[in-house]
């Protein structure tokens, strides 16, 4: 998909179709006004007949207008004027493209009405547009023999107004959107994988096929035996109740000035949870919705997705992305609650409950990313079901050993909708990990389980800047909606971005 915007008047411009904006009272933006004065106020018969409310998400194509270069207009409901802020818009342009996307329009304008630059400068307003033209426009990659539905053929979309003096910023915002709408596919794409094809080898295939497509991605996948040589005892323990050997995945992203004595620059490190199906081991999960656990490598997909991004984007900065995959099955050589493992860190853990085996295989992966000499660790997993009670769908859990670290995540889903929320991570916590037998145990009781989730990985991420996304409930939709988001891949890619422009 290529985006511009547009600068001409709105009647002549060559493309397919023109979308604009219509407010529920019902009430023409100043662009549909002055399509409308060209159309022969087609546009305003159409809404005085009752033919178009104006209603949010609502979309209605006029063909054949005359008076225009486009010979169709997609109005598109805006909801009430009173209340139009960066939603009402979000909702609009997804509906508009939806509309064009059942089309044959292969060009088409967007004029939709935007909120104030405070709601959205141009550079949001961009980068969104192209991220949610993206996500409009994605199908998932199920494996339904029957017919598909045709491909949406929409290859060029135009949008404003912009002034002159934002066309440079709008363009960088289309570019980095569309890198964000990719990103997010790759994420969702790989998501969805069912747990019998997504493997952890199937996770290091795709790994290695992103450092070939970009070559600033490097590559480095650990095999058992390397992972051995690590003393990744927690990941060691999670992986050995299954069929599937475990993987440890390496991604190096240089996209910064070459640094001076051949120094690489200090990197973020993000650090993903790729449980590539969690049965919960021998604490075995209850039935209803296992299938979902197939979902519980989001936080490396979304690792995969951020790098790809980066590279992408080509954003001046080094990303240091960090997997750490395995299945976490109840085979024979399972790993019982009781275990004592030791972790590469050289501290022991007592493994209470082995469905908590997200927050062992991050412990290794955070001992791993000392190496780097990282400027900021950001891990995301989908790491308890606590969250999810906690905060829903709406929010991922943020918690962080690094105050600034925190509030820039939580700032970066504010500014692109992904929202997060900071929950405490105060010392406190800790208490309830104490174990008999070992340094910690792996579970802290169902009191704050979100947080002393946390507290577990905070263990491991001493003297770090660390921050911790639980993704557990943003990641994917159950029900009938049933599929991954992308998130929390739009937070993730803003924040690279403010770091890279920080220098
Ligand atoms: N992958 C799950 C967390 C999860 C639960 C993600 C529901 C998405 C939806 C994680 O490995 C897990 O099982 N956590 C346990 C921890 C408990 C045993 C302390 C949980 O949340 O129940
Ligand atoms: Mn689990
Ligand atoms: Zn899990």
């Amino acid at each position: 998909m290529y985006f511009d915007v547009w600068s001409k008047g709105l009647a002549e411009l060559a493309v397919e179709c023109i979308a604009v904006g219509v407010f529920d009272e019902p009430e023409l933006t100043p662009e549909a006004r002055a399509l409308d004065h060209s159309a022969g106020g087609r546009i305003a018969a159409t809404v005085a007949r009752g033919d178009f409310t104006g209603r949010s998400g609502e979309t209605l194509l006029l063909t054949d207008v005359t008076g225009l270069a486009a010979s169709r207009v997609l109005l598109v409901g805006l909801g009430p004027r009173k209340s139009f802020a960066r939603k009402a818009w979000r909702r609009g342009c997804t509906s508009a493209v939806h509309a064009l996307a059942r089309t044959r329009i292969r060009t088409a304008a967007l004029a939709i009405e935007r909120p104030g630059a405070k709601e959205l400068d141009d550079y949001y307003f961009a980068r969104n547009l192209a991220e949610l033209a993206a996500s409009a426009l994605y199908r998932v990659n199920d494996l339904k023999t029957g017919k598909k539905a045709p491909t949406p053929l929409l290859e060029r979309i135009i949008a404003g107004p912009v002034r002159a003096a934002g066309v440079e910023t709008a363009r960088r915002g289309f570019a980095h959107g569309r890198a964000v709408g990719l990103a997010m596919s790759v994420q969702r794409d790989l998501a969805n994988l069912p747990a019998n094809i997504c493997t952890p080898k199937y996770l290091a295939e795709r790994a290695r096929a992103l450092a070939k497509q970009y070559r600033t991605v490097r590559v480095q996948v650990l095999d058992q035996a390397a992972i051995r040589r690590e003393k990744m005892g927690c990941l060691l323990a999670v992986a050995q109740g299954s069929a599937q050997p475990p993987r440890f995945l390496v991604l190096d992203y240089r996209g910064g000035k070459t640094q001076p004595a051949g120094k690489p620059a200090a990197p973020i490190v993000l650090i993903g949870k790729g449980i590539t199906f969690d049965t919960g081991g021998i604490s075995l999960k209850d039935p209803p919705a296992m299938d979902e656990m197939k979902y519980d490598m989001s936080g490396a997909a979304a690792v995969l997705a951020a790098l790809t991004f980066a590279a992408e984007a080509r954003l001046p900065l080094r990303v240091v992305g960090l997997i750490a995959t395995c299945e976490n099955m109840p085979g024979g050589g399972a790993v019982k609650p009781g275990d004592i493992v030791t972790s590469a860190s050289g501290q022991t853990v007592e493994i209470l409950n082995t469905d908590a085996e997200g927050r062992l295989v991050l412990a290794d992966a955070l001992q791993y990313a000392r190496r780097f000499e990282p400027a900021a660790v950001v891990d995301i997993a989908t790491l308890t079901g606590a969250c999810v009670i906690a905060l829903g769908a709406h929010h991922s859990g943020v918690m962080a050993s690094d105050e600034a670290l925190a509030r820039e995540l939580v700032a970066a889903g504010l500014r692109t909708d992904d929202r997060a929320w900071q929950l405490p991570l105060t010392e406190e916590y800790a208490e309830q990990l104490k174990s008999n037998f070992a340094d910690f145990a792996n579970i802290g009781g169902r009191e704050g389980g979100a947080i002393t989730a946390a507290a577990f990985l905070s263990k491991f991420a001493q003297g770090l800047k660390w921050a911790h996304l639980d993704i557990a409930g943003t990641a994917y939709q159950g029900g009938a909606q049933k599929g991954s988001t992308g998130r929390p891949t739009p937070l993730v890619t803003d924040f690279l971005v403010q770091r890279a422009d920080r220098g």
